[in-house]
């Protein structure tokens, strides 16, 4: 890479609470739907749970120095809403919020911004079972949580997020059932997206009406879609129906106050029931945009099942590495949206790693890392307002429904033991901040 990111470039690494924290029984934390699911047989690879996970919630200290030790300056993570109100409303559990507290000083004292996301996934299962998403209470308990979380620690932390990956709650969630809570229904599935959105705009009130400085935003998973011929309208109209699924869906609501027209029309009665005055609810000024980037999507009509070309190879998710999805989605969105500050908040690959006398060589990793980063820095020179990268994840975790199967880490980790080995692609990650900062 020819040219430098920019001095003030924020560099990270990502995690979230259900997948390394473990400890799912301790310290008052109440059940999350993702409990109630993966212990529910068949959910996921090997019955696997997040029990366990990378045990984090003990050995967050030395999570914490092999942060430091990558030389990032900012780690994003979730806080598991039922550890700090088990119940979803009413009473906060002290012991949950001393966890996070705990956490937050030790990045500190090392100099690392903590990047929050409030909610990523793990749903107090005492809500799921009065509706969960598909009630509309449970907006008004999030931006409850939401500000009592900002009263807390607004000071400490660097940013806050509201949802993770909306479309994954909704659509895995609530139409293809497999995430938690497990439900097939796209009407449902619907109903929940205009819920999870609307909490969205709710809790920014309720952060905002704090008078608080700490900038306030929302992470989507966008996965750019590419008709597989694209001489054929057929194609482009199935691409151009799944962007509005995926992306228009979340983005249109936030930036431009009304849900996408082609897909209301192919939603038809499925459509999600709006109450007068939610779309402005929903559209709030962001103070940034945190964008989750894998990989694309690729559609043809004649062909449902086609592969991908994957001229750059797939990853152990079966996953296409495109690149240049990421640098041509990115100049999109800043054209259609005159988006706020973004932030690359995942993006990475799964592998299957393997320790080989105490080392992990992980080639295709740091060449999907490094063609990203290109890919990145070619979305900037052509007008991205980007502003931070955070790789996904810091250490192999649970990978929902794939159970440990699926590792992204840069570090590995030996669940048997969790011993924690920082991968050739974490040192490659390491030495490429260091080299943008000399
Ligand atoms: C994203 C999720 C994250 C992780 C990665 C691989 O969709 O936000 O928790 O599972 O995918």
């Amino acid at each position: 890479m020819n040219q430098k990111f920019a001095k003030d470039f924020t560099w990270g690494v990502a995690t979230s609470a259900y997948q390394i924290e473990g400890a799912a029984n301790e310290g008052g934390r109440g059940p999350s739907i993702w409990d109630t699911f993966s212990h529910t047989p068949g959910k996921t690879v090997n019955g696997e749970t997040g029990d366990v996970a990378c045990d984090h919630y003990h050995r967050y200290q030395e999570d914490v120095d092999l942060i430091a030790g990558l030389g990032v300056d900012a780690y994003r993570f979730s806080i598991a809403w039922p550890r700090v109100q088990p119940e979803g409303k009413g009473a906060w559990n002290e012991a949950g919020f001393d966890f996070y507290s705990r956490l937050i000083d030790a990045l500190l004292v090392k100099g690392l911004q903590p990047y929050v996301t409030l909610y990523h996934w793990d749903l107090p299962q005492a809500l799921e079972d009065e509706g969960g998403w598909r009630n509309r209470d449970t907006c008004h308990r999030f931006a409850d949580y939401a500000a009592e979380f900002m009263r807390r620690y607004g000071d400490s932390v660097k940013t806050i997020s509201t949802h993770n990956e909306p479309w994954c709650t909704a659509t895995l969630g609530h139409a293809t059932g497999q995430f938690a809570p497990g439900y097939q229904d796209e009407a449902m599935a619907y109903q929940v997206s205009h819920h999870l959105l609307l909490s969205h705009g709710l809790a920014l009130q309720s952060m905002r009406a704090l008078n608080s400085e700490t900038p306030v935003g929302i992470v989507l998973n966008h996965t750019p879609t590419y008709p597989a011929n694209p001489e054929s309208e057929a194609d482009r109209q199935l691409a151009r129906l799944d962007d509005g699924t995926n992306i228009r869906w979340y983005m249109d609501p936030i930036f431009r106050g009304a849900y996408p027209q082609d897909v209301l029309a192919y939603l038809g009665d499925k459509a999600p029931k709006v109450a007068d005055g939610d779309m402005a609810i929903i559209r709030q000024p962001l103070d940034f945009l945190g964008v989750n980037y894998y990989t694309r999507g690729y559609f043809s009509q004649a062909n449902p099942q086609i592969p991908a070309p994957a001229a750059m190879g797939l990853t152990d998710m079966g996953w296409e590495v495109y690149p240049q999805g990421l640098a041509q989605h990115l100049v999109r969105i800043t054209r259609d949206y005159l988006p706020p500050p973004i932030y690359i908040t995942e993006n990475g690959a799964a592998f299957p790693d393997r320790m080989e006398k105490g080392e992990v060589q992980d080639p295709a990793r740091i060449h999907y890392l490094e063609t990203h980063l290109q890919a990145l820095r070619q979305a900037m020179e052509l007008g991205a307002d980007i502003r931070g990268y955070f790789y996904w994840s810091l250490a192999d975790n649970y990978e929902w429904n794939w159970g440990y199967s699926k590792r992204f880490g840069l570090t590995y980790v030996d669940y048997a033991t969790q011993q924690r080995t920082l991968k050739a692609s974490g040192h490659w990650y390491r030495d490429f901040i260091a080299r943008q900062r000399a």
